[in-house]
């Protein structure tokens, strides 16, 4: 079973009309070149160089020890191998937060590195940043719901949202951050409702939830967590594809197929 619509690159108008058409978008993280290519091949739309490679790569409790030169090397490792899928780097912790003119700086370096987009966390306060680098060229992917950069500041990794005045609170950002020209936009750990309302509500923009239901324009794992060879706790949103599957490739060909027929997250992984 392969969704490979077309070998066309994936680009930003291409993005535009998946979400336009309603043909869910299925990302997964990918740190290397074998991985890459293996994704590309099964069909992954969008490869996420994820600063979770501080958790499955490195060993690390948070993504906060991730510097921009491990997302430069990794994203080195990545973008030249892929062909059709677009490759979204993740910008590290402190990597942006000081000015728009340091995100411009770093974002080059992804972009020089093998990007096509940036990913950065963060809701109202970061859509000066994201229309800075946006009205220089720079595709953005934004981040809101649990973002793992705050992990302190929230206080662990939990759900957010819950609540009239937070789910209002975060209907807005999202508002905010289509406005300022955010391509994509993950929503992670979000009551599944609160996904498909504000999935809705945006035109130009889709979402990619990680623990956000299925009504999100698309999805995003881990790569280690649905290959089910990361250690760590595993969370609700997670499902081991190898499970049910005799390789590695299967196991991905299989997650892209269940993203594609909405079969993927079931409500067992949703909040
Ligand atoms: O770093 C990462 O892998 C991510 C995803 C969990 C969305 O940000």
């Amino acid at each position: 079973m392969t969704y490979l619509a077309s070998n066309k690159p994936i680009t930003l108008p291409e993005l535009a009309r998946m979400k336009r058409e309603g043909e869910r978008i299925a990302m997964l993280t990918g740190y290397d070149a074998s991985f890459a290519s293996l994704l590309d091949r099964c069909g992954v739309d969008t490869i996420l160089v994820g600063d979770s490679l501080g958790n499955v790569l490195q060993g690390r409790t948070s993504t906060l020890p991730v510097t921009m030169d491990h997302m430069v090397y990794h994203t080195e490792c990545v973008g030249p191998i892929v062909e059709r899928a677009m490759v979204v780097s993740d910008m590290p912790f402190g990597s942006y937060h000081e000015s728009r003119e340091q995100a411009m700086r770093n974002a080059a370096r992804l972009l020089a590195a093998g990007a096509e987009m940036v990913k950065l966390e963060g809701g109202e306060v970061m859509a000066d940043t994201v229309h800075f680098l946006v009205e220089r060229g720079i595709p953005v992917c934004a981040h809101i719901g649990l973002t793992p950069q705050s992990v302190h500041a929230l206080g662990g990794y939990r759900v957010q949202g819950r609540g009239d005045a937070a789910a209002e609170r975060m209907k807005n950002e999202a508002r905010v951050l289509e406005q300022a020209g955010a391509t994509l936009m993950v929503l992670e750990m979000v009551p599944a409702g609160l996904a498909g309302e504000i999935s809705r509500a945006l035109t130009a923009c889709a979402t990619i939830g990680i623990g956000a239901g299925k009504e999100c324009d698309g999805q995003v794992l881990v790569l280690h967590d649905m290959l089910g060879i990361y250690p760590g706790r595993k969370g609700r949103f997670v499902r081991n594809f190898m499970e049910t599957a005799g390789s590695i490739d299967e196991a991905i060909r299989h997650y892209v197929a269940a993203v594609k027929d909405g079969s993927f997250p079931a409500p067992e992984h949703t909040y």
